[in-house]
Formats: C-alpha cells, sequence, structure tokens
C-alpha cells in the first residue's frame, strides 16, 4: 500500500525537494503535505511548484504556548492523514506528548553522525572536537531529541581547512541522497539502516 508522506520544514526544503522528487515510480510512498511552522519558508513554494498541498501553523500565534502550537500542529497533519512523517529542516523542538502520537512513524534527519552531537551547530563541534569525519543521520523520532534509533548514516571526511560552511556544504548533499533511500525502506516496513557511503 502506497503511503502518505507529510514533510515538515521550517526553511528553504532541500531536504522535502530531494524527498518529493524521489516519490515517484515504484516508490511505496507520496508526498501529501508540506506544513511548516513559518509563513515565510521558501520551501512551501517549492512544495506548491510540485503540486503538493502546504499548510502553516505559524509557531508564532502560540507564543509560550507548546502544547496549543501542537494541538495545531495534529489538526493540519490528521487532515492530511498522513502515514509517515517526515522532519526535514524543521527546526522547532516537539515534545513527547506529540511524538508519542506518532510513535514508529516519524522521521528526522540530523546533521551530525549521531549519538554525536544532538541539537545544534554540529558542524562546528566535529570541527573543534578535531574529528577526521562527520556527516548526517536520519532518525526514528522519539520523545529525546535528536535520540531516536538511527536509520541511516552518511559520512564525509574533515579535511585541512574546512570550516563550519564547507561541512554543511559537504553534508548536505549526503543528506538529499540519504534520506530517500531510508524513506523507501521504512515506507515498505523495512527498519534495516542505510549507511553511505
Ligand atoms: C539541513 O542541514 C538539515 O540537516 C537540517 O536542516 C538543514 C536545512 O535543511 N535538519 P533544508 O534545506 O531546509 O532541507
Amino acid at each position: 500500500m502506497t503511503k502518505r508522506v507529510a514533510i515538515l520544514i521550517s526553511g528553504g526544503g532541500s531536504n522535502m525537494v530531494a524527498l518529493a522528487e524521489a516519490m515517484t515510480g515504484d516508490f511505496p510512498a507520496r508526498p501529501c503535505l508540506v506544513l511548516s511552522n513559518r509563513p515565510d519558508a521558501g520551501g512551501l513554494t517549492k512544495a506548491a511548484d510540485l503540486g503538493i498541498p502546504t499548510a502553516v501553523v505559524d509557531h508564532r500565534d502560540h507564543k509560550g504556548d507548546r502544547p496549543g502550537f501542537e494541538a495545531a500542529l495534529q489538526v493540519a497533519l490528521l487532515a492530511a492523514q498522513p502515514d509517515i512523517i517526515c522532519l526535514a529542516g524543521f527546526m522547532r523542538i516537539l515534545t513527547p506528548d506529540f511524538t508519542d502520537l506518532w510513535a514508529g512513524r516519524m522521521l528526522n534527519i540530523h546533521p551530525s553522525l549521531l549519538p554525536k552531537y544532538k541539537g545544534l551547530d554540529t558542524h562546528q563541534r566535529a570541527l573543534d572536537a578535531g574529528d577526521a569525519e562527520h556527516g548526517c543521520t536520519v532518525h526514528e523520532v522519539t520523545g529525546e531529541l535528536d535520540g531516536g534509533p538511527v536509520l541511516g548514516q552518511a559520512r564525509v571526511t574533515i579535511e585541512p581547512g574546512d570550516t563550519a560552511a564547507t561541512l554543511a556544504a559537504k553534508v548536505l548533499p549526503c543528506e538529499h541522497q540519504l534520506y530517500p533511500q531510508v524513506l523507501r525502506r521504512f515506507a515498505s516496513g523495512d527498519r534495516t539502516p542505510v549507511f553511505l557511503p
């Protein structure tokens, strides 16, 4: 059965585009919604250009009311009836009350080799640690921030002279390769992790 996928974004949505463009032919999923917490997210226009329904749940309408924001998120998601949720550059922290509603059905991509460098500024932290390699991880979303079971990783080498910006530029294309491969397996019920290269 072809799974319905909602993709949550906050910015440019390059990972959303990679996922949407992969979901064709025999791919066992199709995008049913692109939702952003920011009305000005560039990815919303890209989604509309791809013919994908879009929605906005502006977190600024729920200042200091995380449960209210998550309730509005849930209403918008249920209207689209997704089987799977992909967080793709979604920059709001979700509470366990919300993640529990989608346990086993929500994925995220994070720009580090988890469990290293949960949270923000991952590229600079890898540089500061003197790591020889870096990369990105797709994981199931649980109540623990960036802590769920790993479903895939892609590695890049850190070279002399690399900066946070050059590392980010190396990692992002790897995300675009990794996420669709993980989603293809996940949508077909296969949780065997993907490791690139
Ligand atoms: C990416 O670095 C991703 O790892 C992080 O958000 C950044 C922007 O992603 N989660 P996108 O271009 O909006 O997909």
